[in-house]
């Protein structure tokens, strides 16, 4: 299907029928990864809420769900302080983790939840995301599992936003340079 580009976007980058076909592909791959176990799938909001949604129903291993909040962009492009409310609604001690995020920059985000949720004493800690994007990394980080690499450019859609805009398209596209004064 032809994909209709908000006027604030330059780019398609993935479109919805690109986006569900490679979530499926990773689905099957942790169903692998987690045969025999209930592991708790963690969604971290707000970014992660579609992938996140269409990922878990892609399995078939009997996750349990949760979420946590963490952001650290705070309506602007430059990712600033991160901020992790880890006041968690579930116990991670003993339990096997996959956090789920939208996409990986600068890799301070999943790195410090990672080490977090290891130090609270969770079995073992996997992420996966909708986007990795290598070339913005600031700390050492390595994701476990991803859908897609993506270059450099402000990315909105399927989750992700500009200043709390952009989250309900439902394909992932590049944003004008003009919007954000890029
Ligand atoms: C985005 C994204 C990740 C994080 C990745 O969240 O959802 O959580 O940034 O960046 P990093 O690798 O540099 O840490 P954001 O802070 O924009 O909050 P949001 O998910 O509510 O949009």
């Amino acid at each position: 299907m032809e994909t209709e580009l908000h006027e604030d976007c330059e780019k398609l980058l993935f479109s919805a029928e690109e986006i569900a076909s490679g979530t499926r592909s990773v689905a099957a791959l942790l169903d692998e990864a987690y045969r025999g176990t209930t592991p708790v799938a963690v969604c971290v909001l707000k970014g992660a809420v579609f992938f996140f949604c269409d990922l878990l129903r892609a399995m078939r291993t009997p996750a349990e769900i949760e979420f946590l909040r963490a952001s650290s962009y705070r309506r602007g492009a430059t990712s600033g302080t991160l901020y992790v409310d880890d006041a968690l609604s579930f116990e991670p001690r003993g339990r096997d983790i996959l956090l789920v995020e939208d996409i990986v920059d600068s890799g301070k985000t999943l790195r410090s939840l990672k080490a977090s949720l290891l130090e609270r004493g969770a079995k073992s800690v996997k992420t996966v995301t909708l986007l990795d994007k290598p070339s913005a990394r600031k700390v050492s980080f390595e994701v476990d599992y991803k859908v897609f690499d993506v270059g450099a450019g402000f990315v909105v859609g399927y989750g992700m936003d500009y200043a709390e805009k952009y989250r309900n398209l439902p394909y992932i596209a590049l944003l004008k340079p003009a919007i954000y004064g890029g």
